[in-house]
Protein backbone atom coordinates (compact mmCIF):
# COMPACT_ATOMS: atom_id res chain seq x y z
CA UNK A 1 0.00 0.00 0.00
CA UNK A 2 1.34 3.48 -0.70
CA UNK A 3 1.24 6.49 0.99
CA UNK A 4 -2.09 8.06 0.08
CA UNK A 5 -3.89 4.06 1.17
CA UNK A 6 -4.88 3.77 4.70
CA UNK A 7 -7.35 1.49 6.65
CA UNK A 8 -9.30 3.56 9.34
CA UNK A 9 -13.03 2.39 11.40
CA UNK A 10 -12.41 -1.43 9.12
CA UNK A 11 -12.58 0.54 5.59
CA UNK A 12 -10.02 1.44 2.78
CA UNK A 13 -8.91 5.21 1.93
CA UNK A 14 -7.54 6.23 -0.71
CA UNK A 15 -6.10 10.13 -1.46
CA UNK A 16 -8.31 10.82 2.12
CA UNK A 17 -11.40 9.33 0.81
CA UNK A 18 -13.34 6.67 1.94
CA UNK A 19 -13.97 4.00 -0.74
CA UNK A 20 -17.05 2.25 0.19
CA UNK A 21 -18.54 6.40 0.34
CA UNK A 22 -17.16 6.50 -2.89
CA UNK A 23 -18.64 3.61 -4.19
CA UNK A 24 -22.17 4.85 -3.04
CA UNK A 25 -21.88 8.06 -4.35
CA UNK A 26 -20.47 7.16 -7.57
CA UNK A 27 -21.74 3.60 -8.60
CA UNK A 28 -19.08 1.16 -10.01
CA UNK A 29 -17.10 -0.12 -11.15
CA UNK A 30 -15.56 2.67 -11.39
CA UNK A 31 -11.59 4.25 -11.56
CA UNK A 32 -10.76 6.01 -9.05
CA UNK A 33 -7.15 8.32 -9.30
CA UNK A 34 -5.32 9.93 -6.88
CA UNK A 35 -4.10 13.82 -7.20
CA UNK A 36 -1.69 13.61 -4.46
CA UNK A 37 -0.03 10.78 -5.70
CA UNK A 38 0.51 11.83 -9.26
CA UNK A 39 1.38 15.41 -7.86
CA UNK A 40 4.26 13.45 -6.13
CA UNK A 41 5.70 11.66 -8.84
CA UNK A 42 5.84 14.94 -10.60
CA UNK A 43 8.12 16.35 -8.41
CA UNK A 44 9.34 13.67 -8.05
CA UNK A 45 10.65 13.57 -11.76
CA UNK A 46 11.15 18.14 -11.30
CA UNK A 47 13.89 16.90 -8.50
CA UNK A 48 15.57 13.89 -9.44
CA UNK A 49 15.29 15.03 -13.52
CA UNK A 50 14.68 18.40 -14.54
CA UNK A 51 15.67 20.13 -11.64
CA UNK A 52 18.71 18.21 -10.71
CA UNK A 53 19.93 17.87 -14.55
CA UNK A 54 18.16 21.89 -16.27
CA UNK A 55 17.33 21.78 -19.96
CA UNK A 56 15.98 17.81 -19.34
CA UNK A 57 12.27 16.94 -20.16
CA UNK A 58 9.76 14.54 -18.83
CA UNK A 59 7.20 14.14 -21.68
CA UNK A 60 4.69 11.70 -19.99
CA UNK A 61 3.93 8.95 -22.16
CA UNK A 62 -0.36 9.42 -22.62
CA UNK A 63 -0.98 6.21 -23.22
CA UNK A 64 -0.61 5.00 -19.77
CA UNK A 65 -3.61 6.92 -19.06
CA UNK A 66 -4.79 9.92 -21.28
CA UNK A 67 -7.55 12.64 -19.85
CA UNK A 68 -8.35 16.27 -20.80
CA UNK A 69 -8.39 16.38 -16.82
CA UNK A 70 -4.65 14.25 -16.65
CA UNK A 71 -3.03 16.91 -18.99
CA UNK A 72 -4.62 19.83 -17.16
CA UNK A 73 -2.62 17.87 -13.98
CA UNK A 74 0.70 17.63 -15.89
CA UNK A 75 0.29 21.26 -17.23
CA UNK A 76 0.49 22.34 -13.70
CA UNK A 77 3.89 20.47 -13.55
CA UNK A 78 5.17 21.86 -16.71
CA UNK A 79 5.76 18.54 -18.07
CA UNK A 80 5.66 17.93 -21.97
CA UNK A 81 3.65 14.45 -23.37
CA UNK A 82 4.23 11.97 -25.52
CA UNK A 83 1.29 11.47 -27.91
CA UNK A 84 0.84 8.49 -30.25
CA UNK A 85 -2.34 9.23 -31.76
CA UNK A 86 -4.80 11.66 -33.57
CA UNK A 87 -6.83 11.13 -30.34
CA UNK A 88 -4.33 11.39 -27.88
CA UNK A 89 -3.18 14.96 -29.94
CA UNK A 90 -6.72 15.52 -29.79
CA UNK A 91 -7.44 15.56 -25.58
CA UNK A 92 -4.25 17.90 -25.30
CA UNK A 93 -5.77 20.66 -27.81
CA UNK A 94 -9.20 20.14 -25.66
CA UNK A 95 -6.97 20.58 -22.86
CA UNK A 96 -5.04 23.89 -24.07
CA UNK A 97 -1.91 21.84 -24.35
CA UNK A 98 1.33 24.16 -25.38
CA UNK A 99 2.25 21.95 -29.01
CA UNK A 100 5.22 22.83 -28.14
CA UNK A 101 5.42 20.57 -25.27
CA UNK A 102 3.97 17.96 -27.55
CA UNK A 103 6.45 14.72 -28.91
CA UNK A 104 4.70 12.85 -31.46
CA UNK A 105 5.29 8.77 -31.31
CA UNK A 106 3.98 6.06 -33.01
CA UNK A 107 5.29 3.36 -35.61
CA UNK A 108 2.27 4.01 -38.53
CA UNK A 109 1.72 7.64 -37.83
CA UNK A 110 -1.21 8.02 -40.80
CA UNK A 111 -1.24 10.48 -43.03
CA UNK A 112 -4.13 11.93 -40.95
CA UNK A 113 -2.43 12.51 -37.68
CA UNK A 114 0.61 13.98 -38.92
CA UNK A 115 -1.29 16.80 -40.86
CA UNK A 116 -3.06 17.13 -37.36
CA UNK A 117 0.19 17.13 -35.42
CA UNK A 118 1.93 19.63 -37.91
CA UNK A 119 -1.25 22.04 -38.00
CA UNK A 120 -1.16 21.91 -34.16
CA UNK A 121 2.35 22.87 -33.82
CA UNK A 122 3.78 20.06 -31.96
CA UNK A 123 7.25 20.35 -30.91
CA UNK A 124 8.47 17.44 -32.12
CA UNK A 125 8.29 14.08 -34.24
CA UNK A 126 9.71 11.14 -33.42
CA UNK A 127 10.72 9.14 -36.66
CA UNK A 128 9.70 5.58 -36.55
CA UNK A 129 9.19 4.57 -40.28
CA UNK A 130 11.24 4.35 -43.21
CA UNK A 131 8.73 5.92 -45.61
CA UNK A 132 7.82 8.47 -43.04
CA UNK A 133 9.87 11.63 -43.98
CA UNK A 134 8.23 12.44 -47.35
CA UNK A 135 4.35 12.46 -45.80
CA UNK A 136 5.93 14.17 -42.40
CA UNK A 137 7.37 16.98 -45.28
CA UNK A 138 3.63 17.12 -46.78
CA UNK A 139 2.57 18.58 -43.90
CA UNK A 140 5.00 20.54 -43.25
CA UNK A 141 4.71 22.37 -46.58
CA UNK A 142 1.62 22.48 -46.47
CA UNK A 143 1.26 24.46 -43.33
CA UNK A 144 4.55 26.10 -44.15
CA UNK A 145 6.12 25.23 -40.72
CA UNK A 146 9.57 23.27 -40.01
CA UNK A 147 9.07 20.53 -37.89
CA UNK A 148 11.88 19.34 -35.26
CA UNK A 149 13.04 15.60 -35.48
CA UNK A 150 13.86 12.97 -33.14
CA UNK A 151 14.94 9.50 -35.19
CA UNK A 152 13.86 6.06 -32.70
CA UNK A 153 16.38 3.65 -33.50
CA UNK A 154 15.83 -0.23 -32.30
CA UNK A 155 18.80 -0.81 -30.16
CA UNK A 156 19.02 -4.37 -30.34
CA UNK A 157 18.70 -5.08 -26.76
CA UNK A 158 16.62 -7.27 -25.30
CA UNK A 159 15.07 -5.90 -22.14
CA UNK A 160 13.74 -8.36 -19.45
CA UNK A 161 10.14 -8.08 -18.85
CA UNK A 162 7.25 -9.77 -20.35
CA UNK A 163 7.76 -10.63 -24.31
CA UNK A 164 4.53 -8.43 -25.16
CA UNK A 165 6.27 -5.29 -24.15
CA UNK A 166 9.69 -5.13 -24.76
CA UNK A 167 10.41 -3.37 -27.73
CA UNK A 168 13.82 -2.77 -27.61
CA UNK A 169 15.67 -6.16 -29.62
CA UNK A 170 16.30 -6.22 -33.03
CA UNK A 171 13.27 -8.32 -34.33
CA UNK A 172 10.55 -5.63 -33.03
CA UNK A 173 8.01 -3.26 -34.79
CA UNK A 174 9.46 -0.18 -33.69
CA UNK A 175 12.37 1.72 -34.45
CA UNK A 176 14.58 2.43 -37.45
CA UNK A 177 16.73 -0.28 -37.72
CA UNK A 178 20.63 0.07 -36.94
CA UNK A 179 21.76 -1.06 -40.79
CA UNK A 180 24.09 1.14 -41.86
CA UNK A 181 22.38 1.23 -45.32
CA UNK A 182 19.02 1.41 -44.12
CA UNK A 183 20.04 3.90 -41.17
CA UNK A 184 22.09 6.44 -42.93
CA UNK A 185 19.98 7.26 -45.81
CA UNK A 186 17.30 8.07 -43.72
CA UNK A 187 19.25 10.51 -40.96
CA UNK A 188 20.44 12.04 -44.15
CA UNK A 189 16.71 12.59 -45.60
CA UNK A 190 16.15 14.64 -42.31
CA UNK A 191 19.74 16.53 -42.20
CA UNK A 192 19.20 17.75 -45.62
CA UNK A 193 15.61 18.44 -46.07
CA UNK A 194 14.62 22.13 -45.94
CA UNK A 195 11.32 21.06 -43.50
CA UNK A 196 13.02 19.27 -41.11
CA UNK A 197 15.58 19.88 -38.56
CA UNK A 198 17.53 16.92 -37.21
CA UNK A 199 17.32 17.00 -33.29
CA UNK A 200 18.20 13.72 -31.87
CA UNK A 201 17.87 10.11 -31.32
CA UNK A 202 15.25 8.20 -29.40
CA UNK A 203 14.90 5.01 -27.68
CA UNK A 204 12.63 2.88 -25.52
CA UNK A 205 13.30 -0.66 -24.49
CA UNK A 206 10.45 -2.10 -23.11
CA UNK A 207 8.13 -1.54 -19.69
CA UNK A 208 8.16 -2.47 -16.38
CA UNK A 209 11.88 -2.84 -15.67
CA UNK A 210 13.66 -2.51 -12.48
CA UNK A 211 17.63 -2.39 -13.75
CA UNK A 212 19.57 -0.30 -15.48
CA UNK A 213 22.05 -2.27 -17.37
CA UNK A 214 20.13 -2.50 -20.83
CA UNK A 215 19.20 0.97 -20.62
CA UNK A 216 23.04 1.59 -20.42
CA UNK A 217 23.65 -1.02 -22.92
CA UNK A 218 20.94 1.16 -25.31
CA UNK A 219 22.72 4.18 -24.56
CA UNK A 220 25.90 3.59 -25.50
CA UNK A 221 24.34 1.90 -29.19
CA UNK A 222 22.58 5.44 -29.19
CA UNK A 223 25.49 7.21 -28.85
CA UNK A 224 27.75 5.38 -31.54
CA UNK A 225 25.58 6.38 -33.73
CA UNK A 226 25.32 9.79 -32.79
CA UNK A 227 29.62 9.55 -33.28
CA UNK A 228 28.35 8.02 -36.90
CA UNK A 229 25.97 11.29 -37.79
CA UNK A 230 28.76 13.57 -36.50
CA UNK A 231 31.00 11.95 -38.72
CA UNK A 232 29.40 11.82 -41.91
CA UNK A 233 27.30 14.73 -41.90
CA UNK A 234 28.76 16.52 -39.14
CA UNK A 235 25.03 17.29 -37.18
CA UNK A 236 24.65 17.14 -33.70
CA UNK A 237 22.95 15.00 -31.99
CA UNK A 238 21.14 18.05 -29.56
CA UNK A 239 18.71 15.73 -27.86
CA UNK A 240 18.61 12.19 -26.57
CA UNK A 241 15.07 10.36 -25.53
CA UNK A 242 15.98 7.29 -23.39
CA UNK A 243 11.70 6.77 -23.66
CA UNK A 244 10.19 5.16 -20.38
CA UNK A 245 9.50 1.98 -18.99
CA UNK A 246 10.23 2.49 -14.86
CA UNK A 247 9.08 0.02 -13.09
CA UNK A 248 6.00 0.37 -10.31
CA UNK A 249 4.61 -1.91 -7.62
CA UNK A 250 1.37 -4.25 -8.55
CA UNK A 251 2.62 -7.08 -5.94
CA UNK A 252 6.07 -6.79 -4.10
CA UNK A 253 8.14 -5.44 -6.96
CA UNK A 254 10.12 -3.09 -5.28
CA UNK A 255 10.11 0.24 -7.57
CA UNK A 256 13.28 2.14 -7.68
CA UNK A 257 13.48 5.89 -7.47
CA UNK A 258 14.16 7.58 -10.84
CA UNK A 259 17.62 8.78 -9.96
CA UNK A 260 18.72 5.17 -9.67
CA UNK A 261 17.83 5.12 -13.76
CA UNK A 262 18.81 8.61 -14.42
CA UNK A 263 22.08 9.53 -12.62
CA UNK A 264 23.77 6.79 -14.55
CA UNK A 265 22.54 7.59 -17.84
CA UNK A 266 23.36 11.29 -17.55
CA UNK A 267 26.65 10.24 -16.58
CA UNK A 268 26.76 8.06 -19.09
CA UNK A 269 25.53 10.31 -21.66
CA UNK A 270 28.01 13.21 -20.71
CA UNK A 271 30.86 10.80 -20.89
CA UNK A 272 30.19 9.69 -24.44
CA UNK A 273 29.38 13.05 -25.87
CA UNK A 274 32.38 14.18 -24.42
CA UNK A 275 34.03 11.41 -26.63
CA UNK A 276 32.74 12.39 -29.39
CA UNK A 277 32.97 16.14 -29.23
CA UNK A 278 29.34 17.45 -29.18
CA UNK A 279 27.50 19.16 -26.52
CA UNK A 280 25.90 16.80 -23.65
CA UNK A 281 22.49 16.49 -25.57
CA UNK A 282 19.31 17.38 -23.57
CA UNK A 283 18.08 14.43 -22.05
CA UNK A 284 14.28 13.39 -22.52
CA UNK A 285 12.13 10.39 -20.30
CA UNK A 286 8.86 9.25 -21.21
CA UNK A 287 7.49 8.01 -18.37
CA UNK A 288 4.05 6.95 -18.35
CA UNK A 289 3.15 3.67 -15.37
CA UNK A 290 5.81 5.20 -13.29
CA UNK A 291 3.44 8.19 -12.82
CA UNK A 292 -0.02 6.78 -13.08
CA UNK A 293 -0.01 3.19 -12.07
CA UNK A 294 0.07 3.42 -8.44
CA UNK A 295 -2.15 6.20 -8.26
CA UNK A 296 -5.10 4.39 -9.50
CA UNK A 297 -7.35 1.75 -8.18
CA UNK A 298 -10.53 0.32 -8.90
CA UNK A 299 -13.92 -0.59 -7.51
CA UNK A 300 -16.32 -3.04 -7.65
CA UNK A 301 -18.97 -4.11 -6.36
CA UNK A 302 -19.18 -7.88 -5.26
CA UNK A 303 -22.20 -10.36 -6.98
CA UNK A 304 -22.24 -13.67 -7.48
CA UNK A 305 -20.35 -16.14 -5.68
CA UNK A 306 -19.87 -19.72 -6.92
CA UNK A 307 -18.43 -22.59 -4.18
CA UNK A 308 -17.68 -25.28 -6.12
CA UNK A 309 -17.35 -27.90 -3.42
CA UNK A 310 -13.21 -29.29 -2.49
CA UNK A 311 -12.46 -27.14 -5.84
CA UNK A 312 -12.09 -22.95 -5.42
CA UNK A 313 -14.76 -20.37 -4.72
CA UNK A 314 -15.64 -17.83 -8.12
CA UNK A 315 -16.42 -14.31 -6.85
CA UNK A 316 -17.59 -12.48 -9.22
CA UNK A 317 -17.39 -8.15 -9.70
CA UNK A 318 -19.38 -5.84 -11.68
CA UNK A 319 -16.09 -5.65 -14.03
CA UNK A 320 -13.34 -7.25 -15.47
CA UNK A 321 -11.32 -7.26 -18.49
CA UNK A 322 -13.16 -4.78 -20.31
CA UNK A 323 -11.31 -2.31 -17.72
CA UNK A 324 -8.48 -3.92 -17.05
CA UNK A 325 -6.75 -6.25 -19.93
CA UNK A 326 -3.76 -6.41 -18.60
CA UNK A 327 -4.46 -10.20 -16.21
CA UNK A 328 -5.86 -11.38 -19.38
CA UNK A 329 -3.06 -9.87 -21.91
CA UNK A 330 0.17 -9.73 -19.67
CA UNK A 331 -0.89 -12.35 -16.85
CA UNK A 332 -0.32 -9.54 -15.13
CA UNK A 333 -0.71 -9.98 -11.22
CA UNK A 334 -2.73 -7.61 -8.97
CA UNK A 335 -3.50 -7.11 -5.07
CA UNK A 336 -6.86 -6.40 -3.81
CA UNK A 337 -8.90 -5.85 -0.72
CA UNK A 338 -12.95 -6.38 0.12
CA UNK A 339 -12.62 -2.33 0.90
CA UNK A 340 -15.50 -2.42 3.71
CA UNK A 341 -14.11 -5.39 6.04
CA UNK A 342 -10.72 -4.01 5.42
CA UNK A 343 -9.55 -4.98 8.99
CA UNK A 344 -11.22 -8.33 9.04
CA UNK A 345 -8.25 -11.58 8.69
CA UNK A 346 -7.76 -12.97 5.51
CA UNK A 347 -9.04 -16.43 5.43
CA UNK A 348 -10.00 -17.69 2.63
CA UNK A 349 -8.58 -17.63 -0.80
CA UNK A 350 -11.01 -17.23 -3.64
CA UNK A 351 -11.16 -16.49 -8.02
CA UNK A 352 -11.80 -12.67 -7.91
CA UNK A 353 -12.99 -13.24 -11.61
CA UNK A 354 -15.00 -10.83 -13.91
CA UNK A 355 -18.95 -10.36 -15.69
CA UNK A 356 -17.49 -11.09 -19.10
CA UNK A 357 -18.08 -13.82 -21.01
CA UNK A 358 -14.28 -15.26 -21.13
CA UNK A 359 -13.09 -18.01 -18.73
CA UNK A 360 -9.50 -16.31 -18.58
CA UNK A 361 -11.70 -13.21 -17.39
CA UNK A 362 -9.97 -13.90 -13.64
CA UNK A 363 -8.82 -10.17 -12.48
CA UNK A 364 -7.17 -11.95 -9.07
CA UNK A 365 -6.27 -15.75 -8.68
CA UNK A 366 -6.28 -17.17 -5.08
CA UNK A 367 -6.97 -13.53 -3.72
CA UNK A 368 -7.28 -13.83 0.34
CA UNK A 369 -10.50 -12.64 1.76
CA UNK A 370 -12.59 -12.66 4.68
CA UNK A 371 -14.51 -15.65 5.30
CA UNK A 372 -17.51 -13.12 5.47
CA UNK A 373 -17.26 -12.14 1.84
CA UNK A 374 -20.92 -11.43 0.48
CA UNK A 375 -23.02 -9.88 -2.44
CA UNK A 376 -22.94 -6.20 -2.61
CA UNK A 377 -19.20 -6.06 -0.67
CA UNK A 378 -17.30 -3.80 -2.01
CA UNK A 379 -13.60 -4.59 -3.42
CA UNK A 380 -10.84 -2.28 -4.44
CA UNK A 381 -7.54 -4.08 -6.90
CA UNK A 382 -4.78 -1.60 -6.70
CA UNK A 383 -1.95 -0.19 -8.96
CA UNK A 384 -4.80 0.19 -12.00
CA UNK A 385 -3.79 3.51 -12.92
CA UNK A 386 -1.96 2.80 -15.71
CA UNK A 387 -2.91 0.88 -19.30
CA UNK A 388 -6.54 0.16 -17.22
CA UNK A 389 -8.92 2.91 -18.73
CA UNK A 390 -6.37 3.57 -21.68
CA UNK A 391 -6.94 -0.24 -22.46
CA UNK A 392 -10.52 -0.65 -21.62
CA UNK A 393 -13.20 -1.69 -24.44
CA UNK A 394 -16.34 -2.01 -25.02
CA UNK A 395 -16.52 -5.97 -25.29
CA UNK A 396 -20.07 -7.23 -24.32
CA UNK A 397 -21.57 -3.79 -24.97
CA UNK A 398 -20.52 -3.15 -21.20
CA UNK A 399 -20.21 0.50 -20.57
CA UNK A 400 -16.91 1.47 -19.94
CA UNK A 401 -16.40 2.51 -16.39
CA UNK A 402 -16.22 6.43 -15.14
CA UNK A 403 -12.82 7.69 -13.47
CA UNK A 404 -12.62 9.98 -10.27
CA UNK A 405 -10.44 12.13 -9.13
CA UNK A 406 -9.70 12.20 -5.52
CA UNK A 407 -7.48 14.76 -3.38
CA UNK A 408 -7.31 15.15 0.42
CA UNK A 409 -10.68 13.87 0.86
CA UNK A 410 -12.11 15.91 -2.27
CA UNK A 411 -13.41 13.99 -5.09
CA UNK A 412 -14.95 14.70 -8.65
CA UNK A 413 -15.29 12.83 -11.51
CA UNK A 414 -12.72 13.48 -14.34
CA UNK A 415 -14.56 10.95 -16.80
CA UNK A 416 -18.48 10.52 -16.76
CA UNK A 417 -18.95 6.77 -17.08
CA UNK A 418 -20.26 5.84 -20.74
CA UNK A 419 -23.58 4.75 -21.21
CA UNK A 420 -25.61 2.52 -22.84
CA UNK A 421 -26.85 4.92 -25.35
CA UNK A 422 -23.49 6.60 -26.11
CA UNK A 423 -22.06 2.64 -26.62
CA UNK A 424 -24.35 1.87 -29.81
CA UNK A 425 -24.51 6.08 -30.98
CA UNK A 426 -23.07 5.09 -33.74
CA UNK A 427 -24.53 2.26 -34.78
CA UNK A 428 -26.38 2.73 -38.18
CA UNK A 429 -28.83 -0.54 -40.07
CA UNK A 430 -27.67 -0.47 -43.58
CA UNK A 431 -31.00 -0.05 -45.77
CA UNK A 432 -30.25 -3.54 -47.95
CA UNK A 433 -30.58 -5.51 -44.71
N1 LIG B 1 7.67 5.69 -24.64
C1 LIG B 1 7.37 4.83 -25.62
C2 LIG B 1 7.88 5.07 -26.96
C3 LIG B 1 6.58 3.71 -25.34
O1 LIG B 1 6.29 2.86 -26.32
C4 LIG B 1 6.08 3.52 -24.03
C5 LIG B 1 5.25 2.36 -23.72
C6 LIG B 1 6.41 4.45 -23.05
C7 LIG B 1 7.20 5.52 -23.39
C8 LIG B 1 5.91 4.35 -21.63
O2 LIG B 1 6.32 3.22 -20.94
P1 LIG B 1 5.99 3.11 -19.38
O3 LIG B 1 6.81 4.16 -18.64
O4 LIG B 1 4.55 3.38 -19.20
O5 LIG B 1 6.35 1.73 -19.01
N2 LIG B 1 0.18 -1.62 -22.22
C9 LIG B 1 1.34 -2.20 -21.58
C10 LIG B 1 2.57 -1.46 -21.76
C11 LIG B 1 2.89 -1.16 -23.20
C12 LIG B 1 3.69 0.04 -23.21
C13 LIG B 1 3.99 0.46 -24.58
N3 LIG B 1 4.83 1.58 -24.63
C14 LIG B 1 1.03 -2.54 -20.13
O6 LIG B 1 -0.13 -2.45 -19.73
O7 LIG B 1 1.90 -2.97 -19.38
Amino acid sequence: MNSVTEIKNGRLYFDGCDTVELAKEYGTPVYVMSYTEIAKRLTELKEEFTDKYPGNRVAYASKAFCTVGMYEILKKFDACIDVVSGGEICAAEKAGFPAEHVEFNGNNKLPSEIDMAVNYGVGRIILDGLQEVPLIEAACKKYNKKMNIMIRITPGVAASTHDYIVTGKKDSKFGIPLEEDVFMPIVKQVVESEWLEFTGLHMHIGSQLFENDAYLKALNVLMDWAAKIKKEFDADVKEVNFGGGYGVTYINEERKDYSFFMDPMMELLQKRADEIGIACPVAVIEPGRSIVAEAGLTLYTVGQIKDIPGIRKYVSIDGGMGDNIRVALYQAKYKGIVANKADEPTTEKVHLCGKYCESGDILINDMPVPASIEMGDIVATFSTGAYGYSMASNYNNNPIPGVVLVKEGKSAWMVKPQTYEQIIQNNVVPDFI
